[in-house]
């Protein structure tokens, strides 16, 4: 099945940040990774720009750097130097008045230009209200907002408000980079391509849903930032609430960018305050020899690196059914997935001992992107009828031959969607809010407490109360380490 990829038009890139860890490791390489793709016209152009005075041979230099230790298998490929020759470099310091006219001479007009702020948010500013001063503000321009997208609803709205006051809804993509994951989408597809799922997609049949994202990682690094933010914040507040409206939204009617936005927002509304009993927060400790997350972060701390919510949404479709979410550092295994589970069959006909196990389709984020329905069918072999349940196993990798072997990075697909114009992968204005309107209680109650996260120890699956949980509804988590990694 051979991938079609459709070039974008011209453009020009500003990477404002072009220096910084995300630039290097994701932005650079994934746009290295279409222009290889032949997906990046052969005009466009990519302007870096960051603090350091550097000329543009030396930005190249480092950029070269960047591929060989973010993407080696491209290190050597012959498209490196066409694609390096594309690329410039500006020092702008965001808070100078110097620089914006090189930037601006560095332009095209009468191009697509996009603008990335991979910059800490103290910077966008700065930066938007620069871009407006000089001339770089008008209708065909677009930026790229990193998250975090404000620490709570306040901060969320006072840059909404500034961003605004320089660009329009429609030229701010609000970057989410779990909406740019392969399997993300295909939720999507395989919701409202498939007549199969849709009819049951509803509390009368879905018992409950998991969402977890277990990462490997700790804070190592950016304790300075985490420790602020927490796994509510951090990873709560946008990834698992934007897979859950990717879950439980209603069908949009097209296809389109603000048609979906608007059935995620409903989703975002319909939540309900979380009651204090139904969270767990946890803290890894050390663990052989992984330290555990004081000493990654350099003091003693009642910052959350694991957090476990059950969740509800108040509207028809799901009353009655909770949405278990989950995700931490320092866990057994990187593993992210979305698990559907449904209600056993109201009546067993069989006479088998065990009785039928409920349906689950389990949407699996990575590794190994895929999807997986778990059905039950007769063992085989004689002896009467026993049943067993097993897995109807699509990966991606597998199910797409050579083609999906390499899935495109979120950031690859993200950028080319600004470029395309493309909203429906980016968080509007109002989604970001209500998800902040959502968790601030959450958080503030926890600031407000003297409680300390429970901790649990690097890598295992989270403190036993997250399982606990569970238990207490008759229900379990999915192992982390379930997902497969073959
Ligand atoms: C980021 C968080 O948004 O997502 C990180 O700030 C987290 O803390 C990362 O590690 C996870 O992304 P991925 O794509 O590796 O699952």
């Amino acid at each position: 099945m051979a991938s079609r990829i459709i070039p974008v038009e011209d453009f020009d890139l500003i990477i404002f940040g072009a220096t910084g860890d995300l630039a290097r490791r994701k932005i650079l390489p994934g746009l290295l990774r279409r222009f290889i793709a032949g997906q990046m016209p052969p005009g466009a152009r990519i302007v870096g720009s960051a603090r350091t005075d550097m000329d543009a041979d030396t930005f190249r230099a480092d950029i070269r750097a960047a591929v060989a230790e973010y993407d080696p298998a491209r290190a050597d490929h012959p498209e490196l130097d066409r694609f390096l020759s594309v690329i410039d470099y500006v020092p702008l310091d965001a808070n100078e008045p110097g620089g914006w006219d090189r930037l601006r001479a560095a332009l095209r007009p009468g191009v697509i230009r996009a603008a990335y702020f991979s910059v800490a948010p103290g910077l966008f500013g700065a930066l938007a209200r620069g871009m407006a001063e000089h001339g770089l503000a008008d209708g065909d321009t677009r930026i790229v907002v990193e998250k975090p997208f404000g620490h709570d609803l306040a901060s969320a709205r006072a840059l909404n408000a500034m961003l605004s006051g320089h660009f329009s809804e429609g030229q701010i993509y609000r970057i989410d980079h779990y909406l740019g994951k392969e399997t993300v989408q295909n939720l999507m597809a395989v919701r409202f391509a498939n007549i199969l799922f849709e009819p049951l997609w509803n509390a009368h049949s879905v018992d409950h849903v998991q969402i977890t994202v277990a990462e490997t990682v700790g804070v190592a690094g950016r304790g300075d930032y985490y420790d602020k933010a927490g796994a509510m914040r951090d990873m709560v507040q946008n990834h698992l609430l934007q897979l859950l409206c990717m879950i439980a939204m209603e069908p949009p009617y097209h296809f389109d960018p603000d048609a979906v936005r608007d059935e995620k927002l409903k989703v975002l509304r319909a939540l309900t305050p979380v009651d204090p009993g139904d969270i767990v927060r946890g803290q890894y400790r050390a663990g052989g020899d992984v330290p555990g997350y004081a000493a990654d972060v350099g003091h003693s701390s009642r910052t959350e690196s694991f957090v476990a919510l059950k969740v509800r949404l108040a509207n028809w479709r799901w009353q009655g059914t909770p949405f278990y979410l989950r995700t931490g550092k320092r866990l057994r295994a990187r593993a992210s997935e979305i698990a559907v589970v449904f209600r056993t069959p109201p009546h067993s006909i069989f006479d088998a001992a065990e009785p039928p196990q409920a349906n689950e389709l389990v949407i699996r984020l990575q590794p190994d992107e895929g999807i997986d329905l778990k059905v039950m069918i007769k063992e085989p072999g004689p002896g009467g009828m026993r049943l067993v349940q097993v897995p109807l196993d699509m990966s991606f990798a597998e199910a797409l031959g050579e083609d999906g072997a390499e899935l495109p990075d979120a950031y690859e697909r993200l950028i080319m969607d600004v470029i395309r114009g493309n909203q429906t992968l980016f968080m509007r204005g109002d989604e970001v809010e209500t998800a902040w309107a959502w968790t601030d209680p959450i958080v503030a109650a926890w600031e407000a407490g003297a409680e300390r996260p429970q901790p649990y120890d690097a890598g295992s699956a989270g403190p036993e109360a997250a399982a606990e949980l569970m238990r207490r509804d008759g229900r379990r988590w999915r192992g982390i380490a379930e997902v497969r990694t073959g």
